[in-house]
Protein backbone atom coordinates (compact mmCIF):
# COMPACT_ATOMS: atom_id res chain seq x y z
CA UNK A 1 0.00 0.00 0.00
CA UNK A 2 1.28 3.19 -1.05
CA UNK A 3 1.01 6.05 1.71
CA UNK A 4 0.40 9.87 0.46
CA UNK A 5 0.90 12.62 2.74
CA UNK A 6 0.23 16.52 2.00
CA UNK A 7 -0.52 19.92 4.30
CA UNK A 8 -1.97 22.96 3.75
CA UNK A 9 -4.10 25.62 5.49
CA UNK A 10 -7.09 24.83 3.94
CA UNK A 11 -8.71 28.09 4.66
CA UNK A 12 -12.20 28.90 2.47
CA UNK A 13 -11.47 25.59 1.02
CA UNK A 14 -11.48 25.93 -3.08
CA UNK A 15 -10.98 23.60 -6.74
CA UNK A 16 -7.24 24.64 -6.24
CA UNK A 17 -7.47 22.55 -3.13
CA UNK A 18 -9.61 20.05 -4.18
CA UNK A 19 -7.81 19.38 -7.24
CA UNK A 20 -4.53 18.98 -4.87
CA UNK A 21 -6.42 16.36 -2.55
CA UNK A 22 -7.24 14.22 -6.07
CA UNK A 23 -3.77 14.37 -7.38
CA UNK A 24 -2.44 14.18 -4.15
CA UNK A 25 -4.94 10.75 -3.34
CA UNK A 26 -4.08 9.63 -7.48
CA UNK A 27 -0.37 9.01 -6.19
CA UNK A 28 -1.15 6.12 -3.62
CA UNK A 29 -3.73 4.31 -1.67
CA UNK A 30 -3.76 6.03 1.32
CA UNK A 31 -3.93 9.81 2.00
CA UNK A 32 -3.16 11.58 5.20
CA UNK A 33 -4.12 15.70 5.03
CA UNK A 34 -2.13 17.23 7.97
CA UNK A 35 -4.48 21.02 8.33
CA UNK A 36 -2.01 23.77 10.11
CA UNK A 37 -3.18 24.46 14.02
CA UNK A 38 -4.04 27.75 13.95
CA UNK A 39 -0.98 28.75 16.84
CA UNK A 40 1.28 27.37 13.72
CA UNK A 41 -0.04 29.27 10.97
CA UNK A 42 0.16 32.60 13.51
CA UNK A 43 4.05 31.43 13.87
CA UNK A 44 4.54 31.26 10.48
CA UNK A 45 3.17 34.66 10.08
CA UNK A 46 0.14 33.57 8.61
CA UNK A 47 -2.18 35.57 10.57
CA UNK A 48 -5.35 35.99 8.29
CA UNK A 49 -6.63 32.63 8.40
CA UNK A 50 -10.43 33.28 8.34
CA UNK A 51 -11.63 29.54 9.42
CA UNK A 52 -11.10 27.94 12.60
CA UNK A 53 -9.30 25.05 12.52
CA UNK A 54 -12.84 22.83 12.95
CA UNK A 55 -14.30 24.20 9.86
CA UNK A 56 -10.65 24.17 7.79
CA UNK A 57 -10.51 20.31 9.28
CA UNK A 58 -14.75 19.66 8.40
CA UNK A 59 -14.18 21.20 4.89
CA UNK A 60 -10.92 18.66 4.24
CA UNK A 61 -13.11 15.76 5.68
CA UNK A 62 -16.11 16.69 3.34
CA UNK A 63 -14.43 16.31 0.51
CA UNK A 64 -14.17 12.68 1.24
CA UNK A 65 -10.69 12.35 -0.37
CA UNK A 66 -8.46 12.16 3.01
CA UNK A 67 -7.98 8.60 4.68
CA UNK A 68 -7.39 10.38 7.90
CA UNK A 69 -6.63 13.94 8.74
CA UNK A 70 -4.24 15.25 11.11
CA UNK A 71 -2.53 18.69 12.58
CA UNK A 72 0.35 19.93 11.79
CA UNK A 73 1.06 21.85 14.65
CA UNK A 74 4.95 22.36 15.08
CA UNK A 75 7.87 23.20 12.55
CA UNK A 76 9.74 19.98 11.89
CA UNK A 77 6.73 17.79 12.74
CA UNK A 78 6.78 16.68 8.53
CA UNK A 79 9.54 14.65 9.48
CA UNK A 80 7.75 12.86 12.81
CA UNK A 81 4.83 12.29 10.83
CA UNK A 82 6.60 10.91 7.65
CA UNK A 83 8.28 8.45 10.14
CA UNK A 84 5.32 7.58 12.60
CA UNK A 85 3.04 7.25 9.57
CA UNK A 86 5.56 4.97 7.03
CA UNK A 87 5.03 7.24 4.49
CA UNK A 88 6.24 6.53 0.94
CA UNK A 89 5.24 9.92 -0.76
CA UNK A 90 4.86 13.40 0.43
CA UNK A 91 3.42 16.18 -2.14
CA UNK A 92 2.19 19.80 -1.84
CA UNK A 93 1.44 22.20 -4.63
CA UNK A 94 4.39 23.70 -6.93
CA UNK A 95 4.30 26.92 -4.69
CA UNK A 96 6.77 25.16 -2.43
CA UNK A 97 9.18 23.61 -5.34
CA UNK A 98 12.21 23.02 -3.92
CA UNK A 99 11.30 23.64 -0.36
CA UNK A 100 10.92 20.33 0.98
CA UNK A 101 13.66 18.87 -0.81
CA UNK A 102 14.97 18.18 2.51
CA UNK A 103 12.28 15.37 3.02
CA UNK A 104 13.92 13.35 0.24
CA UNK A 105 15.91 11.77 3.19
CA UNK A 106 12.62 10.07 4.42
CA UNK A 107 10.49 9.46 1.58
CA UNK A 108 9.83 10.85 -1.95
CA UNK A 109 8.73 13.89 -2.90
CA UNK A 110 6.46 15.19 -5.83
CA UNK A 111 5.08 19.06 -6.78
CA UNK A 112 1.94 19.05 -8.24
CA UNK A 113 1.40 21.66 -10.20
CA UNK A 114 -0.51 24.49 -8.88
CA UNK A 115 -4.11 25.24 -9.85
CA UNK A 116 -3.96 28.65 -12.02
CA UNK A 117 -6.05 31.63 -10.38
CA UNK A 118 -7.21 30.61 -7.52
CA UNK A 119 -5.72 30.88 -3.80
CA UNK A 120 -7.00 31.44 -0.02
CA UNK A 121 -5.67 35.33 0.07
CA UNK A 122 -7.48 36.22 -3.49
CA UNK A 123 -10.65 34.74 -1.67
CA UNK A 124 -10.42 36.36 1.04
CA UNK A 125 -9.50 39.80 -0.16
CA UNK A 126 -12.44 39.40 -2.37
CA UNK A 127 -14.71 39.92 1.16
CA UNK A 128 -15.96 42.97 1.07
CA UNK A 129 -12.74 45.12 2.04
CA UNK A 130 -13.09 47.57 4.79
CA UNK A 131 -12.18 50.89 4.33
CA UNK A 132 -10.35 52.52 7.16
CA UNK A 133 -10.07 55.77 8.29
CA UNK A 134 -7.35 57.00 10.78
CA UNK A 135 -7.32 59.62 13.50
CA UNK A 136 -4.97 60.74 15.29
CA UNK A 137 -1.25 62.71 14.54
CA UNK A 138 0.09 60.97 11.13
CA UNK A 139 3.61 60.16 13.14
CA UNK A 140 1.84 58.30 15.44
CA UNK A 141 -0.65 56.48 13.13
CA UNK A 142 2.28 55.29 10.74
CA UNK A 143 3.38 52.05 12.78
CA UNK A 144 -0.57 51.14 12.69
CA UNK A 145 -0.64 51.79 8.92
CA UNK A 146 2.05 49.60 8.27
CA UNK A 147 0.90 46.77 10.54
CA UNK A 148 -2.68 47.18 8.44
CA UNK A 149 -0.72 45.92 5.21
CA UNK A 150 -0.31 42.52 7.16
CA UNK A 151 -3.86 41.85 7.29
CA UNK A 152 -6.29 41.14 4.65
CA UNK A 153 -9.62 42.33 4.04
CA UNK A 154 -8.94 46.41 4.76
CA UNK A 155 -7.64 48.93 2.81
CA UNK A 156 -6.88 52.47 4.67
CA UNK A 157 -8.80 55.11 2.85
CA UNK A 158 -8.02 58.30 4.86
CA UNK A 159 -6.48 60.09 7.96
CA UNK A 160 -8.24 63.16 9.81
CA UNK A 161 -5.68 65.53 11.55
CA UNK A 162 -5.33 68.84 12.05
CA UNK A 163 -1.58 68.96 10.88
CA UNK A 164 -1.08 71.19 7.99
CA UNK A 165 -0.88 69.08 5.05
CA UNK A 166 2.62 69.56 4.46
CA UNK A 167 3.38 68.09 7.77
CA UNK A 168 1.95 64.95 7.60
CA UNK A 169 3.74 61.93 6.95
CA UNK A 170 4.35 60.99 3.55
CA UNK A 171 2.56 57.58 3.42
CA UNK A 172 -0.27 59.01 4.91
CA UNK A 173 -0.60 61.93 2.60
CA UNK A 174 -0.90 59.96 -0.31
CA UNK A 175 -3.94 58.31 1.01
CA UNK A 176 -7.60 59.38 -0.99
CA UNK A 177 -9.10 61.00 2.17
CA UNK A 178 -6.34 63.28 4.31
CA UNK A 179 -8.82 65.88 5.72
CA UNK A 180 -9.21 67.87 9.02
CA UNK A 181 -12.92 67.80 8.90
CA UNK A 182 -13.97 64.28 10.93
CA UNK A 183 -17.38 64.54 8.89
CA UNK A 184 -15.44 64.26 5.85
CA UNK A 185 -13.33 61.30 7.06
CA UNK A 186 -16.87 59.68 8.62
CA UNK A 187 -18.40 59.64 4.78
CA UNK A 188 -15.48 58.13 3.14
CA UNK A 189 -14.63 54.98 5.86
CA UNK A 190 -16.74 52.22 7.16
CA UNK A 191 -14.51 51.81 10.75
CA UNK A 192 -12.31 54.34 12.28
CA UNK A 193 -8.82 53.91 14.54
CA UNK A 194 -8.98 56.24 17.00
CA UNK A 195 -5.34 57.19 18.37
CA UNK A 196 -6.37 61.15 19.21
CA UNK A 197 -5.55 62.12 22.82
CA UNK A 198 -8.14 60.98 25.21
CA UNK A 199 -10.05 63.78 26.27
CA UNK A 200 -11.21 63.66 22.56
CA UNK A 201 -12.47 60.09 22.16
CA UNK A 202 -15.71 59.81 23.84
CA UNK A 203 -16.61 62.62 21.44
CA UNK A 204 -15.36 60.93 18.29
CA UNK A 205 -16.18 57.36 19.20
CA UNK A 206 -19.66 58.83 19.60
CA UNK A 207 -20.31 60.39 16.75
CA UNK A 208 -18.59 57.64 14.37
CA UNK A 209 -21.16 55.47 16.06
CA UNK A 210 -23.95 57.19 15.36
CA UNK A 211 -22.88 57.60 12.10
CA UNK A 212 -22.82 53.60 11.34
CA UNK A 213 -19.11 53.14 11.65
CA UNK A 214 -17.20 50.67 13.49
CA UNK A 215 -15.01 52.03 15.63
CA UNK A 216 -11.50 50.52 17.29
CA UNK A 217 -10.23 53.25 19.98
CA UNK A 218 -7.02 53.15 21.41
CA UNK A 219 -7.89 52.64 25.31
CA UNK A 220 -8.73 54.68 27.48
CA UNK A 221 -11.96 55.31 24.89
CA UNK A 222 -13.93 57.29 27.32
CA UNK A 223 -13.03 59.04 30.42
CA UNK A 224 -15.34 57.66 32.77
CA UNK A 225 -17.06 54.40 33.10
CA UNK A 226 -20.93 55.72 32.44
CA UNK A 227 -19.54 56.93 28.91
CA UNK A 228 -18.02 54.15 28.60
CA UNK A 229 -20.98 52.04 29.35
CA UNK A 230 -22.71 53.90 27.01
CA UNK A 231 -20.84 53.61 24.20
CA UNK A 232 -20.62 50.04 24.45
CA UNK A 233 -24.76 50.16 24.46
CA UNK A 234 -24.93 52.74 21.26
CA UNK A 235 -22.91 50.85 19.45
CA UNK A 236 -24.91 47.85 20.36
CA UNK A 237 -28.01 49.66 19.42
CA UNK A 238 -25.86 50.61 16.33
CA UNK A 239 -25.12 47.32 15.35
CA UNK A 240 -21.46 48.86 15.24
CA UNK A 241 -18.20 46.89 16.69
CA UNK A 242 -16.86 48.86 19.39
CA UNK A 243 -13.42 47.46 20.37
CA UNK A 244 -10.94 49.13 22.85
CA UNK A 245 -7.35 48.98 21.40
CA UNK A 246 -4.70 47.46 23.84
CA UNK A 247 -2.48 45.70 21.76
CA UNK A 248 -0.68 43.42 24.82
CA UNK A 249 -4.30 41.73 24.76
CA UNK A 250 -3.80 40.28 21.54
CA UNK A 251 -0.13 38.99 22.35
CA UNK A 252 -0.19 35.13 22.40
CA UNK A 253 2.16 35.09 25.68
CA UNK A 254 0.15 37.38 28.08
CA UNK A 255 -3.34 35.70 26.61
CA UNK A 256 -1.58 31.97 27.15
CA UNK A 257 -0.33 33.38 30.57
CA UNK A 258 -3.47 34.27 31.80
CA UNK A 259 -4.89 30.83 30.79
CA UNK A 260 -2.48 28.93 32.79
CA UNK A 261 -2.81 31.26 35.69
CA UNK A 262 -6.38 31.30 35.74
CA UNK A 263 -5.97 27.35 35.60
CA UNK A 264 -4.20 27.23 38.81
CA UNK A 265 -0.62 26.74 38.08
CA UNK A 266 0.38 29.17 40.47
CA UNK A 267 -2.17 28.04 42.94
CA UNK A 268 -4.48 31.10 44.17
CA UNK A 269 -3.46 34.41 42.89
CA UNK A 270 -2.72 36.82 45.66
CA UNK A 271 -1.65 39.72 43.91
CA UNK A 272 -0.57 41.39 40.31
CA UNK A 273 2.00 43.72 40.33
CA UNK A 274 2.73 45.46 36.62
CA UNK A 275 4.79 48.37 35.77
CA UNK A 276 4.82 49.97 32.23
CA UNK A 277 7.00 53.18 32.09
CA UNK A 278 8.48 55.01 29.25
CA UNK A 279 9.87 58.46 28.96
CA UNK A 280 8.18 60.87 27.33
CA UNK A 281 8.77 61.66 23.85
CA UNK A 282 9.01 65.14 22.78
CA UNK A 283 6.02 66.75 21.79
CA UNK A 284 6.78 68.24 17.79
CA UNK A 285 4.20 70.74 19.38
CA UNK A 286 2.96 71.16 15.79
CA UNK A 287 -0.64 69.45 16.37
CA UNK A 288 -2.68 71.18 19.22
CA UNK A 289 -5.51 69.22 18.51
CA UNK A 290 -4.64 65.37 18.60
CA UNK A 291 -0.75 65.73 19.34
CA UNK A 292 -1.12 67.01 23.47
CA UNK A 293 0.59 64.31 25.14
CA UNK A 294 -0.89 61.62 27.18
CA UNK A 295 -0.51 61.19 30.78
CA UNK A 296 0.67 58.81 32.38
CA UNK A 297 -2.14 56.92 33.42
CA UNK A 298 -3.98 57.13 30.01
CA UNK A 299 -1.06 56.43 28.09
CA UNK A 300 0.11 53.30 30.03
CA UNK A 301 -3.00 52.50 32.85
CA UNK A 302 -5.24 50.45 30.87
CA UNK A 303 -2.42 48.04 29.83
CA UNK A 304 -0.85 48.03 33.29
CA UNK A 305 -4.30 47.49 34.67
CA UNK A 306 -5.28 44.69 31.90
CA UNK A 307 -3.75 42.01 33.96
CA UNK A 308 -5.34 43.03 37.35
CA UNK A 309 -8.49 42.98 36.30
CA UNK A 310 -8.50 40.13 33.74
CA UNK A 311 -7.17 38.43 36.68
CA UNK A 312 -8.77 39.31 39.46
CA UNK A 313 -12.13 40.64 38.45
CA UNK A 314 -13.18 44.20 38.60
CA UNK A 315 -14.43 44.03 42.25
CA UNK A 316 -11.97 45.62 44.32
CA UNK A 317 -13.01 46.71 47.48
CA UNK A 318 -10.57 50.06 47.79
CA UNK A 319 -8.21 51.26 45.88
CA UNK A 320 -5.31 53.81 46.20
CA UNK A 321 -3.82 56.15 43.35
CA UNK A 322 -0.50 58.20 44.30
CA UNK A 323 0.19 60.17 41.74
CA UNK A 324 3.18 62.82 41.38
CA UNK A 325 2.22 65.54 39.19
CA UNK A 326 3.61 67.84 36.42
CA UNK A 327 4.37 72.07 38.07
CA UNK A 328 2.87 72.94 34.78
CA UNK A 329 -0.02 70.75 34.29
CA UNK A 330 -1.95 69.33 36.88
CA UNK A 331 -3.51 67.24 34.76
CA UNK A 332 -0.30 65.28 34.08
CA UNK A 333 1.17 62.70 36.24
CA UNK A 334 4.38 62.14 35.42
CA UNK A 335 4.08 58.98 37.38
CA UNK A 336 1.43 56.91 39.16
CA UNK A 337 1.21 54.45 41.70
CA UNK A 338 -2.24 52.66 41.92
CA UNK A 339 -3.26 50.01 45.02
CA UNK A 340 -6.35 48.00 44.79
CA UNK A 341 -7.64 46.01 47.67
CA UNK A 342 -9.50 42.54 47.02
CA UNK A 343 -11.28 40.10 49.66
CA UNK A 344 -8.23 37.66 49.29
CA UNK A 345 -6.01 39.65 46.87
CA UNK A 346 -3.85 42.52 45.98
CA UNK A 347 -2.68 44.16 43.27
CA UNK A 348 -0.34 47.40 42.35
CA UNK A 349 0.12 49.03 39.19
CA UNK A 350 2.92 51.89 38.09
CA UNK A 351 3.05 53.96 35.51
CA UNK A 352 5.36 56.81 34.05
CA UNK A 353 6.09 58.59 31.47
CA UNK A 354 8.59 60.98 33.42
CA UNK A 355 10.04 58.26 35.04
CA UNK A 356 12.15 54.74 34.90
CA UNK A 357 11.43 51.71 36.13
CA UNK A 358 11.41 47.70 35.48
CA UNK A 359 8.64 47.57 33.33
CA UNK A 360 7.76 43.65 34.26
CA UNK A 361 4.77 41.75 35.43
CA UNK A 362 4.59 39.59 38.05
CA UNK A 363 1.44 37.21 39.05
CA UNK A 364 2.02 35.52 42.22
CA UNK A 365 0.42 32.46 43.62
CA UNK A 366 -0.12 30.22 46.63
CA UNK A 367 1.96 27.69 44.79
CA UNK A 368 4.33 29.99 42.37
CA UNK A 369 4.64 32.70 40.38
CA UNK A 370 4.37 34.04 36.72
CA UNK A 371 7.12 36.47 35.87
CA UNK A 372 7.04 38.41 32.69
CA UNK A 373 10.74 39.91 31.78
CA UNK A 374 10.36 43.91 30.95
CA UNK A 375 8.74 45.09 28.54
CA UNK A 376 6.38 42.99 29.86
CA UNK A 377 3.51 44.74 27.34
CA UNK A 378 5.26 43.21 24.18
CA UNK A 379 6.42 40.07 25.17
CA UNK A 380 6.55 36.83 23.54
CA UNK A 381 7.94 34.84 26.81
CA UNK A 382 7.30 34.23 30.50
CA UNK A 383 8.00 31.79 33.58
CA UNK A 384 6.72 30.14 35.97
CA UNK A 385 8.65 30.39 38.56
CA UNK A 386 8.61 27.78 41.66
CA UNK A 387 9.97 27.20 45.08
CA UNK A 388 12.48 24.35 43.86
CA UNK A 389 13.90 26.16 40.42
CA UNK A 390 13.93 22.34 38.97
CA UNK A 391 10.23 22.89 38.39
CA UNK A 392 10.13 25.96 37.17
CA UNK A 393 8.92 26.42 33.36
CA UNK A 394 9.66 28.51 30.53
CA UNK A 395 6.96 29.41 27.74
CA UNK A 396 7.76 31.07 24.52
CA UNK A 397 4.89 32.35 21.65
CA UNK A 398 6.01 33.90 18.11
CA UNK A 399 4.46 38.17 18.92
CA UNK A 400 4.63 39.67 15.54
CA UNK A 401 3.84 43.61 15.11
CA UNK A 402 3.75 43.84 19.22
CA UNK A 403 0.11 42.44 18.61
CA UNK A 404 -1.40 45.54 16.63
CA UNK A 405 -2.20 43.27 13.56
CA UNK A 406 -3.83 40.68 15.49
CA UNK A 407 -5.64 43.50 17.17
CA UNK A 408 -6.68 45.13 13.78
CA UNK A 409 -7.77 40.78 12.52
CA UNK A 410 -9.85 40.96 15.94
CA UNK A 411 -11.48 44.10 14.66
CA UNK A 412 -12.33 42.77 11.32
CA UNK A 413 -13.63 39.34 12.40
CA UNK A 414 -15.34 41.06 14.74
CA UNK A 415 -16.82 43.06 12.48
CA UNK A 416 -17.59 40.55 10.03
CA UNK A 417 -19.72 38.52 12.77
CA UNK A 418 -21.49 42.08 13.74
CA UNK A 419 -20.73 41.49 17.10
CA UNK A 420 -18.90 43.90 19.57
CA UNK A 421 -17.57 40.69 21.94
CA UNK A 422 -16.92 37.79 19.29
CA UNK A 423 -12.96 38.27 18.65
CA UNK A 424 -12.26 40.93 21.37
CA UNK A 425 -10.01 40.20 24.33
CA UNK A 426 -11.19 42.48 26.24
CA UNK A 427 -14.26 42.44 27.83
CA UNK A 428 -16.97 45.24 28.67
CA UNK A 429 -16.60 45.05 31.78
CA UNK A 430 -12.68 45.35 32.18
CA UNK A 431 -13.31 48.36 29.78
CA UNK A 432 -15.37 50.16 32.13
CA UNK A 433 -13.22 49.13 35.32
CA UNK A 434 -10.42 51.26 33.49
CA UNK A 435 -12.60 54.27 32.66
CA UNK A 436 -13.98 54.31 36.15
CA UNK A 437 -9.69 54.50 37.76
CA UNK A 438 -9.45 57.19 35.25
CA UNK A 439 -12.38 58.81 35.79
CA UNK A 440 -11.54 58.91 40.13
CA UNK A 441 -8.07 59.97 39.14
CA UNK A 442 -9.07 63.16 37.43
CA UNK A 443 -12.13 63.79 40.00
CA UNK A 444 -9.15 63.26 42.68
CA UNK A 445 -11.09 60.62 44.52
CA UNK A 446 -9.11 58.23 46.30
CA UNK A 447 -6.01 60.23 45.08
CA UNK A 448 -2.97 61.26 46.97
CA UNK A 449 -0.82 64.17 44.93
CA UNK A 450 3.02 64.26 46.01
N1 LIG B 1 -2.91 24.68 -3.90
C1 LIG B 1 -3.00 24.38 -5.26
N2 LIG B 1 -3.59 25.28 -6.10
C2 LIG B 1 -4.06 26.45 -5.62
C3 LIG B 1 -4.00 26.76 -4.26
C4 LIG B 1 -3.40 25.84 -3.40
O1 LIG B 1 -2.57 23.32 -5.72
N3 LIG B 1 -4.59 27.31 -6.48
C5 LIG B 1 -2.26 23.72 -3.01
C6 LIG B 1 -1.05 24.28 -2.30
O2 LIG B 1 0.09 24.21 -3.12
C7 LIG B 1 -0.94 23.35 -1.11
C8 LIG B 1 -2.40 23.03 -0.80
O3 LIG B 1 -3.15 23.38 -1.96
O4 LIG B 1 -0.29 22.16 -1.48
C9 LIG B 1 -2.89 23.80 0.40
O5 LIG B 1 -2.63 25.16 0.16
P1 LIG B 1 -2.98 26.39 1.11
O6 LIG B 1 -1.75 27.10 1.47
O7 LIG B 1 -3.89 25.95 2.16
O8 LIG B 1 -3.86 27.25 0.05
P2 LIG B 1 -3.59 28.62 -0.69
O9 LIG B 1 -4.81 28.91 -1.50
O10 LIG B 1 -2.28 28.61 -1.41
O11 LIG B 1 -3.56 29.61 0.53
P3 LIG B 1 -2.88 31.05 0.73
O12 LIG B 1 -3.42 31.93 -0.36
O13 LIG B 1 -3.29 31.48 2.11
O14 LIG B 1 -1.38 30.84 0.62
Amino acid sequence: MVRVITYGTYDLLHYGHIRLLERAKALGDYLIVGVTGDDYDKSRGKINVQQSLMERVEAVRATGLADEIIIEEYEGQKIDDIRRYHIDIFTVGSDWKGKFDYLNKYCKVVYLDRTEGISSSELRSQRREIRLGLVGTSADLLKFQKESSFVNGVAVEGICTDEPQNEIEEPLRQLPCVTASYQELLEHTDALYILSHPSLHYEQVKTALEAGKHVLCEAPAALSAAQCRELFALAEEKGCVLMEGIKTAYSTAYYRLLLLAKSGRIGKIVSVDATCTRLAEESTGRSEQFNRSWNSICDWGPTAMLPVFQLLGTNYREKQIISHFSKEDKTYDVFSRINFVYPEATASVKVGKGAKAEGDLIVSGTKGYIYVPAPWWKTDYFEIRYENPAENKRYFYQLDGEGLRYELVAFLKSIERGESSAYSYIEEEVSGAVAGVVEDFYRRKDTTEI
